[in-house]
């Protein structure tokens, strides 16, 4: 904990010589943070030490320090963090799971389930919003988890937004390489499975995982994912104006479907809007089956989180954090209903199952109107290829961030912290998550990744809520530019009611999908005890560390960051 010296007690506890109360003892203890507490005392016996350990926290001061003393380039704007969240949402979720959740589980209602989806992701967004407005620091979840619950807790979030980020990228490019095989069909050239499949296949009744003959390796997801990662070596700037222009490009790709083809919707599409539960399970149509595709479409609005990783990039990240990503799920949300909408006024619910059901619902518009709208197919075709791999990009961003943050603080070994002399980024994490990345893409299943991806995402919100939780009493007295609306003790209703979600929502996820989560943060816990309890920075050097950041402090930017101000004096002794 942050510390436990007796005497520090007894100067809190009884200041002005009256009881303080539980709260306020708890708020002082973290309100000052003392480097030496870090260390063993010598009274203490090394159990304690170690279970010590495990909880303690990095002071929310250190990580501001860290920030100002950054040496990545901050260079990004509200406008690009509201991009960069952008990027990272519009991509499989809207282009191909919002017809597959059509079809299978809601018919029309999807449209219902979106917004479903979208007030879960709203609770999340808010508990983000204010941890990115008072800890603006590159490293998103791990780090609130590290300022609130403690090293131990920080490590699963770090090892578990592995799954958000990285298996999210391979994930999307797997779709990636479903539409790039699209694009051609259209022009009627039509490439072999054998390099454009993932190798193995997944079964989920009964469980199995196998090679699926025909298919060898998945060469257009690994070479898009390899040349991301070119992109983000090379640059943060290069990086955030590509990924600009592609989200323009997307906006206008979605936009440009909604208006042309709003026009063609036949009412009869709509009939019936929520088809009657047909087999008797309860997540096929329905009221209940609105809830189901709401999980899978939940997977469309992953993605806002990542602008809080480009948080050491950001110019302004206290106001610009949370504009980012509030303003992006809003901006996506109205999207995703309008599309949605549409797109099931085009074409019977029923015919929308395919790989790429917006080109679908198009043919459809063709079929009953007699009239080609080639042009407006290869547009789209275009700008799903770019906006996959947008998102491709800001999720890849993400996760070399989280490596980043989490060699930073030595958990991780430290080659992770290296940062390219000329281009200012964190290349060998790059160039690590880039490689394992695009080796995933081109061997894994969608399927497979995708519900890694989903559960890992709301495991991380979950412990974000806690997070946020946490800190409005532990530490009151850190500024805050974005609050969540309620008050003092009212606003715990929202972090509340996104656990919930959250925890229906991994509750309803396949039964294989949750073994494979156990089994994953099961070898995070085998490496954090192996290596990154041995290796932890606070611990190894805890004075040492204060100091460090104390004595590179930017003085230029005292006003926003008072790091100077913090007092890092420790009396060793
Ligand atoms: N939200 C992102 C997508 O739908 C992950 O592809």
């Amino acid at each position: 904990m942050a510390d436990n010296s007796k005497s520090y007690e007894t100067e809190h506890v009884e200041e002005g010589g009256k009881p303080q109360g539980f709260l306020h003892d708890i708020q002082s203890r973290y309100a000052k943070v003392d480097p030496a507490s870090y260390l063993r005392r010598p009274d203490e016996t090394g159990t304690h030490y170690w279970g010590r350990r495990l909880g303690s926290l990095k002071p929310v001061e250190l990580l501001l320090a860290e920030y100002a003393n950054s040496e990545l380039r901050q260079y990004l704007n509200a406008l690009q963090l509201t991009f960069i969240g952008i990027g990272a949402i519009i991509g499989t979720g809207i282009f191909v799971l919002s017809g597959q959740a059509a079809a299978q589980n809601a018919g029309p209602a999807v449209t219902i389930s979106f917004l479903i989806a979208g007030c879960a992701a709203a609770f999340a967004s808010l508990s983000y919003s204010e941890l990115a407005s008072m800890i603006p620091v590159s490293g998103s979840a791990y780090t609130y988890a590290y300022a609130t619950m403690g090293e131990f807790v920080a490590w699963i979030l770090g090892w578990d937004l592995i799954l958000e980020y990285m298996v999210g990228a391979a994930t999307v490019g797997v779709g990636w390489s479903g539409y790039f095989k699209k694009f051609f069909g259209l022009f009627n050239i039509n490439f072999a499975d054998s390099w454009t499949e993932p190798t193995v296949t997944w079964d989920e009744n009964p469980a199995r995982i196998y090679y699926e003959e025909g298919h060898g390796f998945n060469v257009p997801g690994f070479v898009v994912v390899l040349l991301v990662t070119v992109l983000l070596c090379v640059g943060i700037r290069q990086s955030a104006w590509v990924n600009s222009a592609i989200v323009v490009f997307k906006l206008f790709v979605v936009l440009l479907f909604i208006f042309a083809m709003c026009g063609f919707v036949d009412r009869a599409n709509y009939d019936p809007y929520v088809p009657p539960n047909t087999s008797g399970d309860w997540h096929f149509f329905g009221a209940p089956g609105i809830f189901a595709a709401a999980s899978t479409v939940f997977f469309s609005y992953i993605g806002f989180d990542s602008v809080t990783t480009a948080a050491m990039e950001s110019k302004n990240p206290k106001r610009d954090l949370p504009i980012g990503i509030i303003g992006s799920l809003v901006i996506t949300t109205i999207l995703y209903v309008a599309f949605c909408s549409v797109m099931t006024g085009l074409a019977y619910y029923t015919e929308l199952n395919t790989a790429t059901p917006v080109i679908t619902a198009i043919e459809s518009v063709e079929a009953r109107t007699g009239k080609s709208w080639m042009w407006i197919k290869v547009i789209i075709i275009f700008g799903a290829l770019a906006g996959l791999t947008a998102v491709i990009l800001v999720q890849m961003l993400g996760q070399t961030r989280v490596f980043y943050a989490m060699a930073k603080d030595g958990l991780l070994p430290q080659i992770f912290t290296k940062v390219h002399p000329k281009f200012k980024t964190p290349y060998v994490a790059t160039i690590t998550v880039g490689i394992i990345t695009a080796l995933l893409s081109a061997v894994l299943p969608v399927d497979l990744l995708g519900n890694m991806t989903s559960v890992g995402t709301l495991l991380a919100f979950f412990i974000v809520h806690c997070g946020v939780i946490v800190l409005r009493f532990t530490r009151p007295d850190v500024e805050r530019w974005f609050k969540i609306p309620g008050g003092k003790y009212l606003f715990i209703v929202f972090p509340v009611i996104g656990q919930v979600i959250c925890v229906l929502l991994i509750a309803v996820a396949e039964v294989t999908t949750i073994w494979r989560l156990f089994v994953w943060m099961g070898l995070g816990w085998v490496i954090y005890f192996s290596y990154g309890i041995r290796h932890s920075k606070l611990h190894r050097d805890p004075i040492g560390r204060f100091a460090e950041v104390h004595a590179n402090a930017d003085t230029s930017k005292e006003e926003v960051y008072p790091v100077q101000d913090y007092d890092y004096q420790t009396n060793r002794n």
